[in-house]
């Protein structure tokens, strides 16, 4: 009977055994982050929609950070160990045991190749169902040296030669391979056992089992995707370069979502960002990870936002700051140059000048005045602000917390509030006002006679 669609088991095999070294960094490779998450997160994200469950990821010795990343971003992904590195042949096998499982596809992909996109594993995976043994994935190069190139005749695949390894002519060939391939789950292992180290690096190349298939009178076929899907990363520089490609992909997502984006060049967005409909975001705006807005928000200028619940017909910024655990309620106003941490704006409220709203509940419809802060930390713990529903706090004030400000009270404006405030109550602490007449005059005639004296 065969088997098809969704009912093909495929194995994703994710090579991260890669040093990295040009990095320069100590952080391995593959959890570098392009748009807040890591490179290899990027990839089990591609591979988990294109419907493959089961992953099998192949690292290098002493990659601790790189298995515990593995494991939180795919519990049942299971993790091998390339002990030493002879060539991607050999990286794939080091995953023996998962291929032994039984497969009806393999798809090997590389873990600092993260811009891969879903449709095109699953372009892959259709013609590996259409009766291919191995399909690679080819893409036109502007300039292909260094890279294999794929020797074909029509749709067939013939041959992977290396660079290394290929005659002038065979170097003149622009179809570059991207490394990434997809094996007829079935003959993987003996396709794989058959390769060798015949070649100018010694390596057990993973490209050899296109020949090895064609041989065999198998087929062979080839899908392409554009250079910069394939792109790996491998320095600092085609990191930033594989960073701009995903912001503008997130950016065209969001835009052909519904959101305006005024300057969409200067707004930066984290894998996981939500926009709704209507919402504009205006220039220079940080979306860090977490976040999602609803319909008809405004984000103004240079606002900075990370793990934050924004609600419909909210308003934010110029220069808002919203930390982990923000949560802004329907129509509320967050205004310039204001930082929120933990806090939940309840609907309508107003926090719009120069404030520290931290740990605290705001409830609806309150007004925080002008350069009013929660004073949430007394150096060893941090305590909870609740401001109730209608309150009034008079600009300039200090919320000693742990704080209730009642629904409907109003503190007096410079006041520094450490007892509760009962709902509607007024309360006010600050130094009284003292009021003596004349004295501007009398202070001025009396200092001016001193210093005549002196002259
Ligand atoms: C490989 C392809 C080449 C293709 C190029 C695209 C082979 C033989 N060659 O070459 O046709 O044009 O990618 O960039 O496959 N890796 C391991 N263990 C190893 C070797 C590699 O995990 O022993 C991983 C690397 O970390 C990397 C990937 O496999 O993620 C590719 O390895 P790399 O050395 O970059 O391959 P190339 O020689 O560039
Ligand atoms: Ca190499």
């Amino acid at each position: 009977m065969q088997v098809t669609g969704s009912e093909r088991r495929c194995l994703a095999v994710v090579l991260a055994a890669g040093e990295g070294t040009r990095m320069k960094s100590s952080r391995p490779k593959v959890l570098h982050e392009i748009a807040g998450r890591s490179m290899l997160g990027h990839v089990f994200a591609s591979v988990q929609e294109a419907g493959i469950s089961d992953i099998a990821v192949v690292v290098g010795p002493d990659r601790p950070d790189v298995e515990a990343a593995a494991r939180a971003r795919a519990p049942n992904a299971a993790l091998f160990l390339q002990k030493e590195r002879l060539g991607t042949a050999h990286a794939v096998l080091a995953a023996r045991d998962a291929l032994a499982r039984g497969y009806h596809e393999v798809l090997v992909l590389f873990a600092d190749t993260p811009l891969i996109e879903t449709a095109t594993l699953i372009a892959m995976r259709k013609r590996l169902e259409a009766g291919n043994a191995v399909v690679a994935l080819g893409f036109e190069a502007a300039d292909p040296t260094g890279y294999g190139r794929l020797v074909t005749n029509g749709q067939r695949l013939n041959a992977i030669r290396e660079h290394k390894d290929a005659t002038e002519s065979e170097r003149a060939i622009r179809i570059c391979n991207s490394g990434l391939m997809a094996i007829d789950g079935a003959l993987s292992l003996s396709l794989l056992d058959a390769v060798d180290q015949n070649n100018a690096q010694r390596e057990f190349y993973l490209t050899d089992i296109v020949g090895i298939a064609c041989n065999r009178d198998l087929s062979t076929s080839y899908a392409l995707a554009p250079e910069d899907e394939v792109m790996g990363v491998n320095d600092r520089v085609q990191l930033a370069r594989a960073e701009s490609l995903m912001q503008d992909r997130l950016r065209r997502k969001a835009m052909l979502n519904g959101a305006t984006l005024q300057a969409p060049e200067t707004v930066h967005f984290s894998f996981d960002t939500v926009l709704g409909r209507d919402v504009v975001v205006e220039p220079y705006v940080y979306f860090g990870p977490r976040v999602s807005v609803a319909d008809h928000v405004v984000i103004h200028a240079f606002s900075h936002l990370e793990d934050t619940v924004i609600e419909p017909k909210a308003s934010l910024g110029p220069f808002a700051r919203t930390r982990p655990g923000s949560h802004i309620g329907a129509s509320a106003k967050i205004g310039n140059f204001v930082e929120l941490k933990k806090a939940t704006i309840g609907a309508g409220a107003k926090v719009s000048h120069l404030n520290y709203i931290g740990d605290a509940d705001v409830g609806a419809e309150a007004n925080v005045g002008a350069g009013t802060i929660t004073c949430n930390y007394d150096g060893f713990f941090k305590h909870k602000t609740t401001i109730g529903a209608g309150a009034f706090i008079g600009a300039n004030s200090s919320l000693v917390a742990p704080i209730k400000i009642g629904e409907g009270a109003f503190v007096g404006s410079g006041s520094v509030i450490t007892k509760d405030v009962a709902p509607d109550q007024l309360a006010v602490a600050r130094g009284k006002q003292i009021s003596k007449d004349g004295w501007g005059a009398s202070f001025r005639a009396a200092s001016e006679a001193k210093k005549k004296a002196k002259e």
